[in-house]
C-alpha cells in the first residue's frame, strides 16, 4: 500500500447503515469509542420495515446503499447497525465487498448467558432476525447455558420509528407480558436483550413492563470496539493518520422523512444536523 493510500483511507468515514432511526443507538455508541472518527449514517426508511420483510429484499437495499456508501464517501470500513440485515446480508456483503471491512450486529445473547443469575433471559427481536440461520445456529450453541424465550416484535420499531408513544407502549407491555415472569426469582427472566438496534429508544417503556431490576442488553457498545479493533490492525483510524485539522463529522442521509431522523439525532444523540434526502437505487 503506498503512504497516500494510507493517509487517505485513515481520513475517510466509516458508514454506518439501518432500516431507519434504529442504527442512531450503534452510532451513539461509536461516536463515544471513536470520538475522532467521520460517520456517514444512512436510514433506509423510504424501504422499512426490515424485520417483517423476505431476506432478498434486505440483502438488494444493503448491497445498494454499500454501493452508494463507497462511492458517494468512500468508507474506510462499514457499519450495518440493524440485527436484520445483518442476519439477512452480512455474509453476502462480505464476499462482494471483500476489501471494505465490515462489522455487524447480532443480538447479546452470549454476554446475557454469562451475566444472568437466574439463566433465564427474554429476547426480543424482529421476526426477520429470530427466523434467521444465523441466530437459529448462536441459540443453539447457548442452549446448554441458559434458557431463553425469544419473542418477535411484529411493529415495534416501526412504531418507534414514527415516535408513536402510545402503539410503542401498547406493544411492549403486550410482548413482554407473554413473554412470562420478569425478575430476580428462580425460574424469573432477570436479563432482556434488546436484539433490535430501535429498542433502546424504548427502555423507559420496556422498564415499565418489566420492572427496574431487570437487565437489559444491547449491541452497540461490543460493535464500536470491534469497529476500532478492525480499523487499528489495519492503521486506518483517523488518528493513525496526518492530523486532521477541522472536527471530525457526521454526515446523515435518509431514503425516508429527513423530519423523523432531524428529530431522532436531535433526541437520541443530542444535536442538531442537516439531513440530505436520497434516492438510492
Ligand atoms: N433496526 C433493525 C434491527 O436491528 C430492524 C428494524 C426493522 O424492522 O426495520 O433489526
Amino acid at each position: 500500500m503506498t503512504n497516500s493510500t494510507q493517509l487517505r483511507q485513515c481520513a475517510d468515514p466509516i458508514g454506518v447503515f439501518d432500516s431507519g432511526v434504529g442504527g442512531l443507538s450503534v452510532l451513539r455508541a461509536l461516536r463515544a469509542e471513536l470520538p475522532l472518527e467521520p460517520f456517514v449514517y444512512i436510514a433506509d426508511s423510504g424501504h422499512a420495515p426490515y424485520g417483517e420483510r423476505d431476506d432478498s429484499h434486505i440483502i438488494a437495499r444493503s448491497h445498494a446503499i454499500t454501493r452508494y456508501l463507497l462511492e458517494h464517501h468512500h468508507i474506510k470500513a462499514l457499519v450495518v447497525a440493524c440485527n436484520t440485515a445483518t442476519a439477512a446480508a452480512i455474509q453476502r456483503l462480505r464476499q462482494d465487498f471483500p476489501e471494505l471491512p465490515i462489522v455487524g450486529i447480532e443480538p447479546a445473547l452470549k454476554p446475557a448467558a454469562s451475566n444472568s443469575k437466574t439463566k433465564h433471559i427474554g429476547v426480543l427481536a424482529t421476526r426477520g432476525t429470530l427466523n434467521s440461520e444465523k441466530f437459529r445456529a448462536l441459540l443453539a450453541s447457548l442452549q446448554d447455558q441458559a434458557h431463553f424465550v425469544v419473542q418477535p416484535c411484529d411493529g415495534l420499531a416501526d412504531a418507534i420509528e414514527r415516535d408513536d408513544a402510545i402503539k410503542t407502549e401498547a406493544l411492549c407491555a403486550y410482548f413482554t407480558r407473554a413473554m412470562g415472569q420478569f425478575g430476580l426469582n428462580p425460574g424469573e427472566m432477570d436479563t432482556l436483550v434488546l436484539g433490535c438496534t430501535h429498542y433502546p429508544f424504548a427502555i423507559d417503556v420496556l422498564h415499565a413492563s418489566v420492572g427496574e431490576a431487570v437487565v437489559f442488553l444491547e449491541g452497540g457498545a461490543p460493535v464500536a470496539r470491534q469497529t476500532r479493533r478492525l480499523l487499528e490492525a489495519r492503521s486506518w483510524l483517523a488518528t493513525q493518520g496526518a492530523p486532521v485539522a477541522r472536527a471530525a463529522s457526521t454526515v446523515f442521509g435518509t431514503t425516508g422523512n429527513a423530519g423523523q431522523l432531524q428529530s431522532a439525532i436531535a433526541r437520541w444523540l443530542q444535536m442538531t444536523s442537516d439531513v440530505q434526502t436520497l434516492s438510492i437505487t
